[in-house]
């Protein structure tokens, strides 16, 4: 005999298994083996719990909204990569997603492991900073990578990160980001998104690297800490409405992966030109805080590495890392 709770998700499955699809009372009582009325009974329980479902008599019941709860079966369903995001995890809280995926990392986990958390408690970010990752707001998430390839050039996946979720959350939501190198994302020059690339090593190759990815997706005002407002946003607070998370994801890993292959296919040189269209940075007045100190000058574009270029006056300048300032 199953439990009750057991019988709850595999309605929901059937529902989620078959979006925007009627599913009649005899249909669902015959697979799940239970009466109509449990059915109904069920429908009920999952309307409590914030889903809601259209009913029409004669061809039964169709889901119409779902609680903003991010499920791995309901993930994988609408995903259009072939690999990425395939092999999920979701947690309800962590210190880090980069934390969980490093150790499923280290296990052997495959390229294109997601691990995803409704909350980060430790939620960590570039040079030290701390991530803001409030429960159920955004989307913290953390992909696991195996490139075969030297360690110095692991900031080129930085940037094609940056790409991947520019384009993914353009197609998702129709909001369209500007990329701030390396690895920021902004909306009216407010941050919207953070990227942190953090890779092993052995002898100068890369085992694997943890492209970790923070979006504040449906936060409010209120949702951000006070010193964060004047810097920070939501794709909520720009697009006046909450979005689907799931959507979001399936779209990133799709674009991640399309960008990924491209990259091994045919090089960074590909990635670099869609990061320059893509991007706030260049032609503009740069202020950068390097770990070699301060440079002033116009960007002009990336070098082969993905480092900065920066023109001053006359020099071309690299820039490796740093802290970009308009
Ligand atoms: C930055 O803005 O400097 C980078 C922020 C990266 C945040 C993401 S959220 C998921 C993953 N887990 C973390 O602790 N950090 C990254």
């Amino acid at each position: 005999m199953k439990k009750d709770d057991e019988k709850d998700y595999t309605l929901l499955d059937m529902f989620l298994e078959n979006p925007g699809q009627f599913l009649s009372g005899e249909e669902i009582s015959r697979r799940l083996s239970i009466s109509r009325t449990a059915v109904w009974k069920q429908i009920n329980k999952l309307r409590q719990a914030g889903y809601d479902f259209e009913a029409v008599p004669r061809m039964g019941y169709r889901m119409t909204d779902a609680p903003d709860q991010l499920r791995a079966e309901e993930l994988i369903a609408g995903l259009s990569s072939e690999q990425f995001g395939r092999n999920v995890v979701i947690l309800e809280s962590t210190t880090s997603t980069q934390e969980e995926a490093r150790l499923l990392a280290e296990q052997g986990a495959a390229e294109g492991t997601l691990v995803i958390s409704e909350e980060q408690t430790g939620g960590r970010g570039r040079m030290g900073r701390k991530f803001h990752s409030p429960r159920g707001k955004g989307i913290w998430m953390s992909l696991i990578l195996r490139p075969e390839q030297p360690l110095h050039l692991t900031q080129q996946l930085t940037l094609l990160t940056g790409v991947a979720v520019c384009r993914g959350i353009q197609k998702a939501t129709g909001i369209q980001t500007d990329i701030k190198w390396p690895n920021d994302l902004l909306l009216s020059g407010k941050k919207v998104c953070g990227i942190l690339l953090e890779s092993a090593a052995e002898d100068d190759r890369v085992r694997y690297c943890i492209a970790g990815i923070g979006i504040s997706v449906n936060l409010k005002e209120e949702d951000f800490p006070e010193e964060l407002r004047p810097i920070a946003t939501s794709l909520r607070l720009a697009g006046g409405q909450a979005l689907n998370r799931t959507v979001l994801i399936q779209h990133i890993m799709y674009e991640m992966e399309v960008l990924y292959k491209l990259y091994n296919e045919q090089g960074f040189q590909a990635i670099a030109s869609l990061w320059e269209a893509l991007s706030g940075t260049i032609q503009r007045e740069v202020k950068v805080q390097s770990q070699r100190g301060v440079v002033t000058g116009v960007a002009i574009g990336l070098n082969p590495s993905g480092a900065l270029l920066v023109k001053v006056d006359g020099d071309i300048v690299p820039v490796y890392s740093g802290d970009v300032e308009f």
